[in-house]
């Protein structure tokens, strides 16, 4: 992507309300899941964004007539188990979700298709999803011995059995959750545990399914009755308000319907861990998922170990939580993160370079960082690598910073939250937020 770089310095305390985007991981079921479905489903705070704009691409190329109804709302009408053939390549652009739930619901579909995206995503690691559906009957192929895009897949057999995956990954699980529901027989997953969207989706839409940690179970030739969804706000962009807000002085956000599911939720409890000011108000349940306001101030962090089991239900949040571990007293290390390797960019590498950028002598670890902590961060020039959540980041940073932080291609915000500036803009000029009431 290409745009005028953009600069950012300090501008004082952050106050105001942020409506936050759609949740990505949501989003991409509720077309997903309904595209499949029987019925009609109206979805409403749907993410708009460059990876949710993929999804609904390529959904759209297989026969899913999917009307846009206003900002956030469209209305699929579901194809009742069978997809079209595509006339051409699925281009699933940015990201990773698209692909490898799309290589899971093209499994169980009798027809031929191909699958790429842009440089990043031809990059990814595909072997995670195309070697256990392949051993479900799918036909597979593609660049770097079939693990990585250009992919073609010719699917419609899929025979259930037992599989075992050892990457916490909700994409491997959706993918081969769709392709099982496709199947003759029972599935048996067995697979450590992540974001759990995708099963709290499709018992709503009336599949029963057998979860317990560590596992899942599920008997093939279940039709999925299409239903409607309130999106809730993105959890994973509300951390970058979080942290903005915690390090820099004087802040007073609101951030208003935040997705709570527990499985999502692991940067909101490091930070607080951290010595973070955050309180949750209006809890309440929306379509399925956990939903609240977050109230955050800023407040002084201190440093903490991050690893184990919280991993995964903080991964896409660990390159803004280190900018809060530079600023925070005493260090930080994570560990056991080897997976951010495998995201947008090389997160370890991505991460340490934005935090060398700004003054901090982090360290690389093979599966993580150690974030020395006390910095005053200083200004400089960051190159994203194409990574949104690097682009945010470094946005973050800016808020407290004491040089100005030059962003080269701020763009790629667009995949995730296109928002994000005027929302920045906005909170670096507002007033008090009126309050949760
Ligand atoms: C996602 C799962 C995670 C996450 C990604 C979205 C999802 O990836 O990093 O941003 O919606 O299922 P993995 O499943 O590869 O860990």
């Amino acid at each position: 992507m290409s745009a005028a770089p953009r600069r950012l310095g300090a501008t004082g305390a952050l106050r105001g309300v942020v409506e936050l985007p759609g949740d990505k991981s949501i989003s991409h079921r509720a077309l997903l899941f309904n595209a499949l479905a029987t019925g009609t489903a109206e979805l409403s705070g749907v993410l708009d964004a460059g990876d949710t704009r993929s999804t609904l691409r390529c959904l759209r190329a297989l026969g899913v007539i999917i009307e846009e109804r206003g900002p956030g709302r469209f209305r699929v009408q579901g194809r009742a188990g069978a997809l079209q053939e595509p006339e051409d390549v699925l281009d699933c652009g940015n990201s990773g979700t698209t692909m490898r739930t799309l290589l899971g619901l093209l499994a169980g579909q009798p027809l031929h298709a191909c699958l790429t995206g842009d440089a990043s995503l031809r990059r990814r690691p595909m072997g995670r999803v195309t070697r256990p559906l392949r051993g479900l009957g799918a036909q597979i192929d593609g660049a770097g011995a079939g693990e990585r895009a250009p992919l073609s897949i010719r699917g419609g057999v899929v025979h259930n059995r037992q599989i075992e995956s050892d990457v916490a990954s909700a994409q491997v699980k959706t993918a081969l959750l769709l392709a099982g529901l496709q199947g003759e027989g029972r599935l048996r997953l067995s697979i450590p545990d992540s974001r759990d969207h995708s099963e709290r989706m499709l018992r709503a839409m009336g599949v029963e399914l057998e979860a317990v940690p560590g596992r899942l179970s599920l008997v093939g030739g279940q039709s999925l009755r299409a239903i409607d969804v309130v999106v809730p706000g993105d959890v994973s962009s509300a951390t970058f308000w979080l942290v903005a807000a915690s390090i820099t002085p004087g802040s007073d956000l609101l951030l208003r319907g935040c997705g709570l599911n527990p499985s999502r939720c692991g940067a909101l409890d490091l930070l607080r861990r951290m010595g973070a000011d955050i309180d949750v108000l209006n809890a309440r349940e929306v379509a399925g998922e956990p939903v609240g306001d977050l109230v955050v101030r800023s407040a002084p962090l201190r440093g903490v170990e991050v690893g184990g089991a919280e991993i995964p239900r903080l991964i896409d949040e660990i390159p803004v939580l280190a900018v809060a571990a530079a600023v925070a007293a005493g260090p930080t290390t994570f560990r056991d993160a080897a997976e951010l390797r495998h995201k947008e960019s090389d997160r370890v590498s991505s991460t340490l370079a934005l935090l060398r950028t700004l003054g901090v002598a982090a360290a690389e670890l093979p599966d993580g960082l150690v974030v020395p902590g006390g910095a005053r961060l200083r200004g400089g020039e960051v190159d994203p690598r194409g990574d949104h959540r690097l682009a945010l980041s470094a946005a973050v940073a800016a808020c407290a910073a004491e040089g100005e932080i030059v962003i080269t291609d701020p763009d790629v915000a667009s995949v995730s939250y296109p928002s994000f500036w005027s929302d920045l803009a906005a909170v670096q000029g507002a007033a008090d937020h009126p309050s949760a009431s």
